[in-house]
């Protein structure tokens, strides 16, 4: 029995109904149950966060993710918006860990949900699972969400830390953001462009998630980014021919830092060359492996 937190958002819908069709059972713990129960099929199990309630369903779970989280690019980052990343995050960790320590049947495996930015917005050389951590307001976030499940391990738990790039899916994400600006005609390249996106289809993404579940020797971190970064440029460039709409203009990256600040420096401009070298030494293979063969799929 798998349980998710997180699981109404994009990364979450897509991954139960995988394992819906996949026939795992799914439990989902979420802050609006009207509104999952709407979305995912009667096969999956709604719940709130009555503590007592999530004490017994976490009794009988062999498998938790932990996905849920303030989303990172729906709002200027002010001192209140960072403050509800941050807690939004680390407060759910905490709770997952206290009902992990309380629970008599403990679960096997915890995946918790980290990303990228651990290693920071500008990096210019590649890096891997032995990279350290970089600096910034994404890097510090990630690391204390990763450290609030961290004592799970000492009871036995199976904690795998999953540190996600920027998924591309029809459905949710980077990309219906980055093909607005075509469906208008005017398509834009943002900021100079030579920054490097370490990217993961959506379909990727889910596969190595069960890839992490199901192959009960591995543990730690594990960057779920497809092999080849790419240059934003490159991406918008791609877009272009696909929809046969020109590129107009780029976006100033001066004019994104005034009016974002943080928010264009460590996202929109950040550039990471993230590897998933852990997943393909333990033989996991994308199904999409360069940004072409991914937006061929997406833009069908
Ligand atoms: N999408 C990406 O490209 C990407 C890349 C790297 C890392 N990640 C991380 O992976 C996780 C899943 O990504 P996603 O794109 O599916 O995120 P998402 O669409 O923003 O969904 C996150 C889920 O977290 C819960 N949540 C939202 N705000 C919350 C709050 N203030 N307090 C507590 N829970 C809250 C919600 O679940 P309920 O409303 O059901 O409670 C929501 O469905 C996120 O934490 C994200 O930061 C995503």
């Amino acid at each position: 029995m798998i349980t998710i937190f997180g699981a109404t958002g994009f990364i979450g819908k897509e991954l139960v109904q995988y394992l819906v069709e996949n026939n795992y059972p799914v439990n989902v713990v979420t802050r609006n149950t009207i509104k999952a129960k709407t979305l995912f099929s009667q096969s999956v199990k709604v719940y709130d966060f009555t503590y007592n309630t999530l004490l017994e369903l976490i009794n009988k779970s062999d498998a938790v993710i932990n996905l849920a989280g303030e989303n990172i690019s729906s709002g200027l980052w002010t001192k209140s918006q960072k403050q509800k990343i941050i807690t939004s995050r680390v407060n759910t960790g905490n709770l997952i860990t206290q009902l992990c320590i309380k629970a008599a049947n403990k679960p096997g495996i915890l995946i918790q949900a980290s990303a990228i930015g651990y290693y920071g917005y500008n990096i210019n050389s590649t890096c891997n699972e032995e990279s350290s951590k970089g600096t910034g307001f994404l890097s510090d976030v990630c690391e204390q969400w990763e450290n609030s499940t961290r004592d799970v391990v000492n009871y036995g738990i199976n904690r795998i830390i999953i540190r996600t790039g920027v998924v591309f899916g029809k459905n949710g994400g980077i990309l219906p953001k980055l093909l607005k600006p075509f469906r208008y005609n005017i398509g834009a390249i943002i900021g100079r462009g030579q920054n490097y996106i370490s990217w993961i289809h959506i379909q990727d993404e889910i596969r190595a998630i069960e890839f992490l579940i199901k192959n009960q020797h591995l543990s730690g971190a594990f960057n779920l980014t497809a092999p080849t970064p790419v240059k934003m440029e490159e991406i918008i460039e791609n877009i272009s021919r696909k929809y046969n709409k020109p590129i107009l203009f780029s976006i100033q990256e001066r004019v994104l830092k005034f009016f974002l600040g943080d928010l264009a420096k460590e996202m929109l401009l950040a550039s990471q060359q993230v590897l998933p070298d852990k997943l393909m030494n333990e033989g996991f293979r994308f199904n999409f492996e360069t940004m072409d063969s991914a937006l061929t799929d997406l833009l069908n």
